[in-house]
């Protein structure tokens, strides 16, 4: 298809669990996303992406299902999920769902009945192996290989009933579906059509390169001080991961050419992107690349290192220049499962949380590729203050904090150091819809503490204040759907070596771009070649006064156009 809608479409992500709440159970629903969809047409957004809703036993709050074709009763029912599906179509936007079908969770049929024993005739559906060679099945060390699992621990969960052990890559709730299989990818295809039949614009793949794993299932490396090998690289990017996507694509979306759809894909290279995303494959339109949010982190998952802005350019100068001919990129700083991006990447003192936030903004947003907002972005929410493990609720940071502390024998106030900067919590606190106690969010008991700065931060003051990160964020996206050159123009990088400004042009047809942010807390001028025709060139959009000579304030984004 030539310029597909989602080129210039922006997309919004809501993590239902922490939207709004209409029943008052202390947890968000459809009826409550229902509420607020006026907030996000008004941003101006193209498509929602709603994290999953199904039924669920909500182990990885709802990354774990048991029923891929109902509505987890937390959420609501079927004839609220159709409710909101035409509620968003009135509205001139779509609606994308989440797709978890690396794994399911242990309580989906399937499983159960994949687990009833060695001859179940679904007992291939899933990844079950015998203990190591050698070794008494249920011992420690028996497991069929070291690897470890993202959420700590091993891999493998024992099943003494059959003295064999399954995969999980997550928790051991959430069992690795066996794509080898053509029964289960049959399975998958024909519930995405169900969806897709329903009504839905399409999906947003959940770890998606994790599909295709190295049927061999060897060892992995083992980092220093760890207890388990490393398996990624024998289940990310697999040999077979093109082709199954591939084969999805011509089972469930040959011939529905307005569908979305992206992969999460936590390991995958620019190299493999552009084969993933190349049109004339069919398999996924974009992916959700991840070498930008890991650039703050490094060998050791224990230590915090700084942002080196150098490398975060180095990266997005490289996704960029590597999509230009051919795929197409998708842009985020947040989502559910990272910390919010004004207190990561910019300042969220009173004094620039404001600015900071729309600068972060505007640099993401004139990237070539389709932005994606996570909710609370537009408000310039920040992370949480979380006191003691006691106040995380997520799997993950649970789940690390028992493996450091109990057994790799971290410091407990280490390691918390390390989960306020990082935790996925941060991501997941309430929506701050008003100043009231529970910010609008519930009536009742919120499921994760309510961030205390929502008396500041909050939609309702966002909307009213003409100056707010969510009216920037309106223009930003009015910004994409009316001009080209912020949807097609070509990128260069420049000043790639400079610590503190990140500025590039765009370029179509005769239309040009300057963008400058500013990733610091002092006054830097911008030593560019032509600076002073850029000076006296239009300014589009500005987060703090006008600069002269390029000479930006702290936090400060400039978006200048000009046509040769
Ligand atoms: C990626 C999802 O974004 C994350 O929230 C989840 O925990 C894992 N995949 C497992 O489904």
């Amino acid at each position: 298809m030539e310029n597909p809608w989602w080129h210039s479409g922006v997309v919004y992500q809501i993590y239902p669990r922490s939207f709004a709440d209409a029943d008052g159970d202390g947890m968000g629903d459809l009826k409550g996303i229902i509420r607020h969809l006026d907030h996000i047409a008004g941003l101006g957004v193209d498509v929602i992406w709603l994290s999953p809703i199904y039924r669920s036993p909500q182990d990885d709050n709802g990354y774990d299902i048991s029923e891929y074709q109902d509505i987890d009763p937390v959420f609501g029912t079927l004839e609220d999920f159709d409710e909101l599906l035409a509620a968003v179509h009135e509205r001139g936007m779509r609606l994308v769902m989440d797709l978890v079908v690396n794994h399911s969770s242990d309580e989906h049929a399937w499983f159960v009945e994949s687990r009833a024993g060695k001859d179940s005739p679904k007992r291939d559906w899933y990844w079950w192996r015998p203990a190591r060679a050698g070794m008494e099945p249920g011992t420690p060390g028996a497991e069929p290989n070291n690897w470890g699992s993202v959420f700590g621990g091993s891999a493998w969960e024992y099943d003494p009933a059959s003295g064999e052990y399954y995969l999980h890559i997550f928790s051991r709730k959430q069992p690795d579906l066996n794509w080898e299989n053509p029964e289960v990818r049959e399975a998958v295809y024909a519930m995405m059509n169900w969806w897709l039949d329903r009504g839905v614009d399409g999906f947003r793949m959940d770890v998606i390169d994790h599909i295709s794993k190295d049927t061999a299932l060897p060892d992995g490396a083992v980092p220093p001080g760890s207890l388990y090998g490393v398996g990624a690289p024998h289940y990310m990017n697999g040999p077979r991961n093109h082709e199954f996507l591939h084969e999805m694509h011509e089972r469930v979306f040959a011939g529905r050419d307005e569908m979305l759809t992206v992969g999460e894909m936590p390991g995958v290279t620019v190299e493999e992107a552009i084969r993933y995303t190349d049109p004339a494959r069919g398999e996924v339109d974009m992916v959700f690349g991840f070498e930008h949010v890991f650039v703050d982190r490094g060998p050791d998952p224990w230590l915090l290192y700084p942002l080196q802005l150098t490398k975060l350019k180095a990266i997005f100068g490289r996704w960029q220049a590597g999509l230009a001919e051919v795929g197409w990129n998708s842009l985020y700083w947040n989502n559910h499962d990272q910390p919010r991006v004004v207190s990561r990447f910019g300042d969220d003192s009173p004094e620039y949380r404001v600015r900071s936030a729309k600068m972060l903004g505007a640099v993401l947003h004139l990237h070539r590729g389709t932005p994606y907002i996570y909710q609370g972005e537009e408000l310039g929410m920040t992370n949480a203050p979380f006191a003691t493990i006691a106040d995380f609720r997520d799997i993950e940071a649970l789940g690390h904090y028992a493996q450091a502390v109990d057994h790799e024998g971290r410091s407990p106030e280490d390691v918390l150091t390390v989960l306020r900067a990082r935790g996925r919590d941060n991501a997941r606190t309430p929506m701050q819809w008003d100043s009231s106690p529970q910010a609008g969010f519930t009536t009742g008991t919120p499921w994760l503490a309510v961030n205390p700065n929502h008396t500041e931060i909050n939609a309702a003051a966002a909307v009213q204040d003409p100056d707010s990160v969510y009216h920037f964020y309106r223009r930003l996206i009015e910004l994409r759907h009316k001009d080209p050159v912020v949807v097609y123009g070509d990128f260069t990088m420049l000043l790639p070596g400079d610590e503190k400004l990140y500025a590039f042009t765009r370029r179509h047809g005769d239309a040009e771009l300057l963008v400058i942010g500013n990733f610091s807390g002092e006054r830097v001028r911008a030593e560019l070649a032509d600076a002073e025709a850029w000076a006296s060139a239009e300014l589009v959009l500005t987060n703090a006064p006008a600069p002269a000579d390029l000479e930006l304030e702290p936090w400060q984004v400039v978006i200048y156009r000009r046509s040769a």
